[in-house]
């Protein structure tokens, strides 16, 4: 009983900040990206993050060493059948996700949690296509997350008691406050704060203040810690783009068409601080 091993599919921003967390939280983790080249990356970001750390006095160097032991990375999927909850990162598709859900279904203990971090898709359509859709839920962490202390727990219609509370018991143990939200698009978070980002760009393109004075003003306005546009970067305009869409699709409602300018910076691959350019430019 209990949940000790972590799998952690998906090796984007949202991957690998989760894989930090639940190692810093005393949990084997295993990480899995498509690529070695990914795998390398993400256990490269993880030394260098907790290098950071040490170095800024928040842990001592023998507990990094402690929590980098407790992480390992895998190409394989198969690698993560003695996982007892798996958590998929990846990019924010719905017949991507479910092919994943397949295969980890495959692959996967019949008792082991299948988790998905989506931002905004139905966790039921991912729950169907598993032969243990009691089994499956939406832990959604916030991006950095690190640092950010909300998660939302998603129970899918098909989803059992014992399934949310142990799913709500591993991110308590994270260090984090958990609710439990309805599976709906963009849930409680990203259904409040999308049509703002959206609107936000939209301002911006109909030239009503300039990037920075739309920042400042919800900056000081409103004593947000950053600005709309500087948070969008932050996101990815790409997953941002597919989180409207999701929102769009599910609500009809105009607030959550995705503003022209969005899409024209995914097109031109402008995703934001994970691509160098968004609404900022950013170094390196
Ligand atoms: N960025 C955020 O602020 C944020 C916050 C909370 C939740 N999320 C959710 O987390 C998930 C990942 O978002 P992210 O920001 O880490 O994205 P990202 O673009 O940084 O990473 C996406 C990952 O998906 C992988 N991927 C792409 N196509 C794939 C495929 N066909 N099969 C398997 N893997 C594939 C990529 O290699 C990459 O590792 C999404 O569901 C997103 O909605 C994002």
């Amino acid at each position: 009983m209990g949940v000790k091993r972590i799998g952690v599919v998906g090796s984007g921003i949202m991957g690998a900040g989760v894989a930090e967390v639940a190692a810093r939280s005393g949990f084997e983790v295993v990480l899995r990206s498509r690529t070695q080249a990914g795998v390398d990356a993400m256990l490269g970001g993880l030394d260098a993050s907790l290098a950071r750390q040490v170095k800024k006095g928040r842990l001592e160097e023998a507990v990094a060493t402690e929590v980098r032991d407790r992480v390992s990375g895998v190409s394989e999927l198969a690698m993560l059948a003695a996982c007892d909850l798996v958590l998929e990162s990846v990019v924010e598709d719905l017949a991507v996700k479910q092919d994943l859900f397949g295969e980890l279904d495959r692959v996967c203990a019949p008792g082991a949690i299948l988790a998905t971090n989506t931002s905004t898709l139905p966790v039921v359509e991912l729950a169907m296509v598993t032969q243990r859709p009691d089994r499956v839920c939406g832990i959604h962490f916030f991006n950095p997350a690190p640092a950010m202390s909300l998660v939302e727990v998603i129970p899918a219609i098909t989803t059992s008691d014992a399934t949310l509370d142990e799913a709500r018991a591993f991110v308590v143990t994270c260090g984090k406050t958990a609710v439990t939200v309805k599976d709906q698009a963009g849930f409680v978070v990203n259904a409040l704060l999308f049509p703002y980002l959206n609107n936000a760009v939209k301002l911006f393109d109909a030239g009503v203040a300039s990037r920075d004075d739309i920042d400042t003003a919800m900056k000081g306005g409103c004593n947000f810690p950053m600005g709309p546009l500087e948070l969008l970067d932050l996101v990815g305009l790409d997953t941002s783009l597919s989180i409207l869409d999701a929102l769009f699709a599910e609500f009809r409602d105009p607030n959550f068409a995705p503003a022209p300018l969005l899409k024209r910076m995914v097109a031109a691959e402008r995703l934001g601080r994970k691509s160098g350019a968004g609404f900022y430019d950013y170094e390196g």
